[in-house]
């Protein structure tokens, strides 16, 4: 079926429950076939855009936005980017039965879309969002990719023009990870990620709380936790160590009501904050601060250098479950996100084969060594996240001994391949996060002049885009456990947030072109033409970006 019959078809069926029928009689006659109007510059590309006539809407500031009051969060934000980006003041009537008012823009909440998926119309007859709730979200995050950048400034208002989009998310799963244990970021750069993440259509921000080099959130019943373990005394200077420490004391945490802040203003984004308490590995902040976790009980330091430390939870102790599981009920408490990650990749069992406490347990379990004590402690704390009607996310590391078919796996090494495949056929959903392509620390190009990451290779633009994360060698039927994927930002070398954000753009908006659009639509030529308007997108946002050219390798 041609794209305008399907419009028709889709629209005359709308029309049934659509108490709006004179507008869109109105509104169909402004649509024909065969004329061209510009096509609008959106990333991620959506799934269809349609031929209207041209022309064009004009949004002003006498301009109203009519919406029902279950998606009253995406008129108010919509209300608040007019405000902040054209200095525009919009009127907003949470009613769409109000009557004397028509509305400019008008916002209809339809239940029985898809999850994420939307149209938006703009003709002679004003503006019209329709989706299930997240969805008109994403319909609005589309309009305002077609407003004029850079912003014109006087009181003529934004000129849209004309077009119909049919839009859906390819996956549902499609988040970005933030590491602020490497290196702490305040709550208002965490905000602007989650900016970042809704203006990409992604969903997910997952935040890397804990680690060898730091904790970051507030522990009430383990004050040291912060006391200690969110500082270090310093930090090395090179790639690898050896070549010094630069003796600067950072650190940092995140108080209760600051992550909460950060969760409404996500939650408003419909952006879900996914928190991470890594174990049993990269636990030295843990264990700097309460030595009793550790198997030798230390004394233990915050680490200054990259890599793994040796030193982890005990798996032999029952004292060590009872603090995971106690501070695990606290970020329980703060964070409502269903997914909760516990790390679980990168553990050295050298400590545990010389403990007491953990060969103690594996005698006492009955189990094959040191691998299937990994498994026993995930699988405990799986059992407790389940108990508390959560789901536990980790990295493709806790496939290694067998774990619950409930967990997700988020497969990092590598492409990703052979993680997903492994986790698909043990009934596993995953989630693709492949330090191939999609770990935004490494360099953008050989080029590259700053300290990046120097255990991945260039990870290119273009390297980013061709990402595809069904693999080939999926089985039919297969595809369905892969939840989405995720780019993850690691903060070794970035210390400071004008170099995250480099590092970040614009590979970001080529992962939210994989993850959101259909493989069909995808393509790079186009998407590079795309990248100039983004540009001039990243300039309005305040972006830092690194501006390489497309091709560069
Ligand atoms: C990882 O990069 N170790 C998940
Ligand atoms: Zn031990």
């Amino acid at each position: 079926m041609k794209e305008i019959e399907r419009f028709y078809v889709t629209f005359s069926m709308k029309l049934k429950r659509t108490p709006g029928v004179i507008l869109a009689i109105l509104l169909a006659g402004s649509i024909t076939q065969n004329t061209s109007s510009q096509e609008p510059s959106v990333i991620p590309v959506p799934a269809s855009i349609h031929e209207v006539s041209p022309g064009t809407c004009l949004i002003t500031s006498s301009s109203t936005i009519l919406c029902d009051t279950e998606v009253e969060r995406s008129a108010l934000y919509l209300a608040g980017y007019c405000q902040n980006f054209y200095n525009l003041d919009l009127k907003m009537i949470a009613n769409m039965n109000s009557g004397k008012d028509p509305g400019l823009i008008r916002m209809v909440s339809d239940p029985e879309m898809d999850p994420g998926h939307y149209t938006l119309q703009v003709s002679a007859d004003g503006i019209v969002i329709r989706g299930s709730g997240e969805g008109i979200f994403y319909g609005v995050q589309s309009l305002i990719q077609m407003m004029p950048v850079p912003p014109i400034h006087h009181d003529s208002g934004i000129r849209i023009a004309y077009v119909y989009l049919e839009d859906g998310p390819r996956f549902g799963y499609r988040g970005m990870l933030l590491d602020v244990s490497r290196h702490f970021f305040s709550i208002d750069f965490l905000k602007r990620y989650v900016d970042f993440a809704a203006w990409h259509k992604l969903n997910y921000l997952h935040l890397h709380l804990t680690d060898d080099q730091g904790w970051r959130i507030e522990s009430r019943k383990y004050p040291l936790l912060n006391e200690i373990g969110s500082w270090r005394e310093g930090t090395m200077k090179g790639i690898w160590p050896g070549t010094g420490n630069d003796s600067i004391r950072h650190g940092g945490y995140y108080t209760r009501e600051q992550l909460s802040d950060l969760i409404t203003y996500a939650q408003d984004r419909y952006v879900t904050v996914v928190p991470e308490i890594e174990m049993p590995g990269h636990a030295l902040a843990a264990l700097a601060s309460y030595s009793w976790l550790g198997c030798t009980g230390g004394p233990y330091r915050v680490k200054e250098t990259w890599g793994a430390g040796q030193d982890v939870f005990c798996a032999g102790k029952e004292s060590t479950y009872e603090f995971l599981e106690e501070v695990l009920d606290e970020v329980m408490e703060i964070f409502p996100s269903e997914y909760i990650h516990i790390g679980g990749d990168e553990c050295p069992k050298e400590r545990w084969e010389n403990c007491a406490a953990c060969q103690e347990r594996i005698k006492a379990e009955g189990l094959n060594g040191e691998d299937e004590l990994q498994s026993y402690l995930i699988e405990r704390i799986e059992q407790f996240i389940r108990s508390m009607g959560r789901t536990l996310i980790g990295w493709d590391e806790i496939l290694e001994g067998g774990i619950t078919q409930e967990t997700v796996v988020m497969s990092w090494r590598g492409d990703g391949e052979q993680g997903c495949l492994e986790a698909v056929r043990t009934g596993h959903r995953v989630i693709l996060s492949p330090s191939y392509g999609f770990y935004l620390d490494y360099p953008q190009t050989s080029r590259e002049d700053s300290l990046a990451a120097d255990w991945g290779g260039v990870t290119s633009l273009s390297k980013t885009y061709h990402y595809e994360p069904v693999n080939d060698k999926l089985k039919p039927g297969e595809a369905g456990y892969i939840l989405g994927g995720q780019a993850n930002v690691w903060t070794e070398y970035i210390n400071n947030e004008a170099k995250a954000e480099y590092m970040t753009f614009p590979r970001l908006s080529a992962v939210s072109e994989v993850l959101w659009s259909p493989s069909g639509a995808r393509n790079w030529e186009h998407f590079k033409e795309r990248l100039e308007l983004q540009y001039d997108r990243y300039s309005l946002w305040g972006i830092r970006f690194n501006p390489a050219h497309p091709d560069w390798e």
